[in-house]
């Protein structure tokens, strides 16, 4: 029966408190590593923003937000005591321009860029001949020496551009720009993460933490400089502080000894335009999730235990089965739930019994809730490292599954008293609206006031 198929996965997906905190203690020993010594595979990037805003940076920024659905191009306006204004338009990105040739996806960048600020002169909300500052959040792994600089080391969430990775995203950005004549001068390059940080206590000053759970999955959250071994030889103030991007998504990586990775992952893993790479993220973030539980309908449809004598070839096209299904059919609040049978006969043409769609909900139930439990780990790994959890501390989050994914948060703060404890309840998770785009700017306005007291 299902029941029985469900008990399965129920084994191969559920993660005892005992297990998290295994992998919490690995994890902790990674970030470690990342800090201490150059190109490590969970890299821990040096983002060169140092220390919180002080909530008073003022002025007009533009950011633009390359994130991984969409592109975002913003005008904010920071007005001091943690007030901000934003004007933002929202562009997709194509399939094609994942793929094609990198200095295209920054000239399209710049076109967005051009009719935006073009329609808000006409508006009255830009000045005309005004070269505004612009904060760049480009969210993949950048290693940078500077905040106006970073060489992306890989692409993530399925990006492949030839002709970027191993070259200065800032440098090509800049060329673009030029090409299309925008007013705008890149200060500096950030992550979502970090913008999302910044952003995040800018708002609330409790918080310590970013979190991004979206495509992909990743954190950031500040360090002291002295306890960045490997920049030690730069001769930066050992007390001063420093975001850093963890590219946690790497976790695991290559090696797969600290994940419990199941088959399903694994076929995701091999079949990835990058295998070995982004384990962590792999089992975590929207861009797989979906296809996480399209496998296992799969084999049910190839074992003949589901939808004997329907054509499911809709079912068997690779990711044809989007992470926001999983979504709805946990939220479906019908008893017969309909919005279940309307996925499966609208968008891969097949007929479900109610037995089954309860296996399919509790299925996307497991994957999910798998999900926000290593993320818990995560998040643990760093509050553990930088002793956080006595006095507590906010962790500024943001992304699609975090926003839309139903019971993702309380998911997440569950994991974490499964890991701490009573204590656990220390940690709270909070939605950062907009978090990059007002994290560029305030990083901007940040870089702008260093350069003024000549640090
Ligand atoms: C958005 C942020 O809200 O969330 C982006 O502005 C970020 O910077 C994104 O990359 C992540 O979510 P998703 O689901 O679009 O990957
Ligand atoms: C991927 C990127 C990382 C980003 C995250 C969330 O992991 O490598 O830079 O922060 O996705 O968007």
């Amino acid at each position: 029966t299902m029941a029985d198929h469900l008990r399965k996965y129920e084994s191969l997906f559920t993660l005892t408190p005992q297990r998290m905190r295994i992998i919490v203690e690995a994890f902790k020993e990674t970030l470690e590593i990342g800090l201490a010594k150059h190109n490590q595979i969970v890299p821990m990037i040096p983002t060169y923003v140092f220390g919180w805003p002080t909530g008073q940076e003022r002025g007009n920024y533009l950011a633009l937000d390359l994130g991984g659905t969409n592109l975002r191009v913003c005008l904010v306006t920071l007005e001091g005591e943690g007030k901000f204004e934003i004007t933002q338009s929202k562009y997709r990105l194509s399939e094609e321009q994942k793929q094609d040739d990198g200095q295209k996806l920054f000239d399209f960048c710049a076109e967005c860029m051009k009719s935006f600020i073009d329609s808000n002169i006409s508006g009255g909300i830009i000045e005309k001949d005004s070269i505004l500052p612009l904060g760049f959040t480009f969210s993949y792994p950048c290693s940078q020496d500077r905040i106006d600089h970073g060489e992306l080391i890989r692409w993530t969430k399925g990006f492949g551009a030839p002709n970027t990775e191993g070259h200065d995203v800032v440098a090509m950005f800049r060329k673009s720009l030029e090409k299309y004549q925008v007013p705008a001068e890149i200060v500096a390059l950030t992550c979502d993460t970090t913008g999302t940080l910044i952003a995040s206590h800018y708002v609330n000053p409790k918080t310590r933490i970013a979190c991004i759970f979206g495509t992909g999955c990743n954190a950031a959250y500040m360090e002291r400089v002295g306890d960045i071994p490997k920049i030690a030889g730069l001769g930066i103030d050992p007390d001063a502080e420093m975001a850093i991007n963890c590219e946690w998504g790497a976790f695991d990586s290559f090696e797969h000894e600290n994940l419990p990775r199941t088959k399903y992952d694994q076929t995701i893993d091999e079949q990835s335009n990058k295998p070995g790479e982004q384990a962590f993220e792999k089992l975590i973030s929207g861009r797989y999730l979906g296809e996480i539980l399209r496998l296992i309908i799969c084999e049910l449809i190839d074992e003949g235990v589901l939808f004997l004598g329907q054509n499911t070839y809709k079912l068997e096209i690779p990711y044809s089965f989007d992470t926001a299904f999983l979504s709805l059919m946990e939220s479906d609040p019908t008893d017969e739930l309909l919005m279940i049978i309307g996925i499966f006969t609208h968008f891969f043409a097949v007929e479900t019994t109610l037995a089954e769609r309860q296996f399919f909900r509790a299925l996307a139930k497991l994957v999910g809730r798998r999900a926000a439990r290593l993320s818990a780990c995560g998040i643990a790994a760093i509050v553990s490292k930088m002793g956080y959890l006595e006095e507590g501390c906010a962790v500024g989050a943001d992304g699609s599954l975090y926003k839309k994914y139903p019971g993702f948060a309380d998911r997440v703060h569950e994991g974490l008293q499964d890991i701490f404890g009573e204590k656990g309840k220390n940690i709270v998770t909070c939605h950062a609206e907009d978090g990059s785009g007002i994290g560029a700017a305030i990083i901007a306005a940040m870089t702008k006031e260093r350069k003024l007291a000549n640090l």
